[in-house]
């Protein structure tokens, strides 16, 4: 059989799965539209609502990674055309200026500086100006670690009469999320981070204004594979065939899902600050600096300038000792943050003391001297 090294994921994502998920995901195969699968399914979209902190009923995991899911609002939500405000805080902001771009629509982006949040009246400025029909922004910006508030500019966008896109690929089940209460139309995650499953699925949800907007298309969704609406026969109440339903990943989700309500948000949501707060208070003491200002940090998402004895050496190096000698991965920087940052994500079940130190052990071993 294959077998694979055993690595703690402290990346940017995949982070580790938990071995019930694993356990759950190797049970026997059922079928996609087996009864006691759709009860599951069933259960999955409710958890996930709660999850979302949303009422959408078309709330589902896509069969796909969470740049899918971004496709998938875009594809189904922008029309050739369209103009769309996106901000930009980093390189996943970046990645829905190219998707909105290729699906036609007339892109105006709104940029800041990679480590700071957009500012409100910034993006506020952009929609009176654009008039968008969608305004779309990542909440955890994975390629910089900040967390971007998100009401004010949803206001904004929802006064203009755009539609609000949101990326939670990086905040699901690691931060609370309220996008009914935020007024956020569509939103789209990932399973990799902070629920501790392995990647392949989308968790996404589409509320009644963006069902409404799909309805009213002149052009057909591009996408065959995600139009909601063809979705919707299998993920509502018909239960119907679309595709067939990546089964062994939507039994791990179901398990994670259990395990995110059986701890709880708020204790969820405490232990991903205080394994933070852990973090940044050791790896203080061995030269890295936070790059993101405090209030804006992300838990689960940790961005380390690099101390010079990092870059002296060369940061791929250390981080290469630290995979080969300690089985231990850490993200590098992207984009303009490569050679200048660490990512250190602490992400689900990994949020905890004892992984932050033995990540703080190997270090020391590995900059002593
Ligand atoms: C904020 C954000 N959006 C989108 C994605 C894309 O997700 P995937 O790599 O699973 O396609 C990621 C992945 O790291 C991400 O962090």
């Amino acid at each position: 059989m294959i077998t694979l090294p055993a690595r703690l994921l402290l990346g940017p994502g995949p982070s580790n799965a938990h071995p019930d998920v694993l356990s759950a995901m190797a049970q026997p195969l059922v079928g996609h539209l087996d009864p006691a699968f759709l009860d599951l399914a069933d259960e999955v979209q409710a958890r996930l609502r709660r999850l979302f902190g949303t009422a959408n009923r078309m709330t589902l995991p896509l069969s796909a990674t969470g740049s899918g899911g971004m496709q998938a609002c875009f594809a189904n939500l922008v029309e050739p055309g369209d103009a769309v405000v996106i901000g930009v805080a980093g390189l996943f902001g970046e990645r829905m200026c190219d998707v909105a771009t290729r699906l036609g629509a007339r892109v105006t982006r709104v940029d800041c500086a990679w480590g700071e949040v957009l500012a409100d009246a910034a993006m506020a400025e952009a929609i009176a100006r654009v008039r968008p029909a969608l305004v779309a922004f990542v909440h955890a910006e994975t390629s910089t670690g900040a967390r971007q508030p998100v009401e004010a500019i949803a206001r904004a966008a929802r006064d203009a009469g755009a539609l609000v896109v949101l990326d939670c690929v990086t905040s699901l089940a690691g931060l609370p999320l309220a996008i009914d209460a935020w007024g956020v139309d569509a939103v789209y995650s990932g399973t990799q981070k902070c629920l501790s499953c392995p990647p392949g699925l989308s968790p996404a949800s589409f509320g009644a204004r963006a069902l409404e907007r799909v309805a009213q298309r002149r052009t057909p969704v591009s996408s065959w594979y995600f139009d909601v609406e063809l979705l919707g026969g299998y993920f509502g109440e018909r239960r119907v065939y679309h595709h067939t339903a990546p089964i062994s990943a939507i039994v791990g989700l179901a398990e994670a899902l259990r395990r995110v309500e059986e701890e709880g948000m708020e204790a969820r949501v405490a232990r991903h600050q205080a394994a933070s707060e852990r973090l940044l208070a050791g790896v203080a003491k061995l030269g890295f600096e936070p790059l993101v200002a405090a209030g804006h940090r992300l838990p689960m998402l940790n961005s380390l300038l690099l101390p010079e004895r990092v870059t002296r050496e060369g940061e791929a190096a250390v981080r290469r000792r630290l995979l080969d000698r300690h089985g231990i991965e850490v993200g590098g920087g992207l984009g303009k943050l490569a050679g200048r940052i660490w990512r250190v994500g602490l992400m689900g079940e990994n949020a905890r003391p004892e992984i932050v130190d033995r990540l703080l052990a190997a270090l020391a071993e590995e900059l002593r001297g």
